[in-house]
């Protein structure tokens, strides 16, 4: 046995014997071993350690997790250079208005087949008095509830496939039939994110895969149908930056799904964006104003939601959810936002009243 070998087999047989890493002082006079040839042989008492595995070597576990974290690198790179080719073209592939005076509608929390019939036929109704330049679908259109990471409940589990059915024929076939010429946008919700954050979390692989896109899913192209979504969807805490801002790009009209929950949440969104705009996300109407030292005023609308208020009995006892819609009138820099609340039975657009 050469001498180093001896030094570590040494040291390993009396870690064993006394159930600890010994000292120096010990390893020596337990082992009567030479300190002048041990440090030549291994420079330190602690590189002897090491060399014998008894204790992680750092500047290798520094490196390895370098290694880790290049590789994650890498891995988020691939990623990011394919959102860059795949999914970043689709927010402007079917046009982006560039009118100077235009009017946008916009909708937020369908939820897919929880889509409250009153309130989709309301913005039907909408869509053909105002005949609106911009159609924006702002988010959770998608309920992705059967492959959501949260329990389930049997009653709500439909299959994926029939949620999206039902999305591509009740929801963008009628109102692209309603609106043939309009630019339709379709914004990524939390509730869309689930689908990304799924294949990601499972089969990164098969993230990018085009059958599995959101494109070829709700044949986007075949509805002419725009998808924003920005690279936070990269995230791990994905979707908080998809969003779009209509007509200037500095003053313009701001509409996200949002992601403020608090009791202020349209004030919330206000100091994010500091835009006029408005936002899904909380299913309850909500306004915040303010006019600041600069002279302009900017409004910020939380709109409600678009499925039926009595789903939200499944995450609380009395939901205060909110159903409506919105039309944001642009001209230049300025906008102004029209809500139209479907007030329990009830809804009013143009000179008409509707009862559900
Ligand atoms: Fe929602
Ligand atoms: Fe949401």
């Amino acid at each position: 046995m050469d001498r180093r070998h001896f030094y570590v087999a040494s040291l390993k047989q009396l870690a064993i014997e006394m159930g600890l890493i010994p000292t120096r002082e010990d390893f020596l006079r337990l082992k009567g071993t030479n300190q002048t040839e041990m440090e030549n042989i291994f420079g330190t008492f602690t590189q002897l350690i090491q060399a014998s595995g008894l204790r992680p070597n750092r500047k290798a576990s520094y490196k390895s997790e370098l290694d880790k974290h290049s590789q994650k690198r890498e891995a988020y790179d691939l990623l990011l250079n394919k959102f860059k080719t795949d999914i970043e073209p689709l927010n402007h592939k079917y046009g982006h208005i560039d009118k100077q005076a235009f009017k946008i509608l916009v909708c937020s929390d369908l939820h897919a087949d929880y889509l409250d019939p009153f309130a989709w036929e309301m913005f039907l109704t909408a869509a053909r008095f105002y005949q609106p330049e911009v159609v924006v679908l702002a988010g959770d259109v998608l309920d992705c509830y059967a492959i959501s990471s949260y329990s389930k409940d049997p009653r709500r589990i439909n299959s994926f496939a029939t949620e999206i059915d039902f999305v591509k024929k009740n929801i963008l076939e009628s109102i692209r039939n309603a609106l043939p010429k309009a630019q339709i946008d379709f914004i990524l919700g939390n509730h869309e994110v689930r689908l990304w954050k799924m294949l990601v979390a499972n089969a990164p692989a098969l993230a990018f895969l085009p059958s599995l896109s959101y494109a070829e899913l709700l044949s986007l192209d075949a509805y002419k149908i725009n998808l924003v979504a920005s690279q936070s969807i990269l995230n791990p805490k994905p979707g908080s930056a998809n969003y779009k801002v209509y007509g200037d790009p500095k003053k313009g009209f701001c509409i996200t799904h949002g992601t403020k929950c608090s009791g202020q949440h349209a004030e919330a969104e206000l100091k994010t964006w500091n835009l006029n705009g408005c936002s899904g996300h909380v299913h309850h109407y909500q306004v915040a104003s303010k006019r600041d030292m600069s002279g302009g005023t900017k409004t910020w609308t939380s709109i409600g939601c678009m499925c039926r208020i009595e789903t939200g009995e499944d995450y609380c006892d009395f939901p205060k959810w909110q159903q409506g819609f919105g039309i944001a009138h642009v001209y230049k820099d300025q906008s102004q936002f029209e809500y139209v609340a479907i007030q329990d039975a009830l809804c009013h657009i143009g000179r008409r009243y509707y009862f559900r």
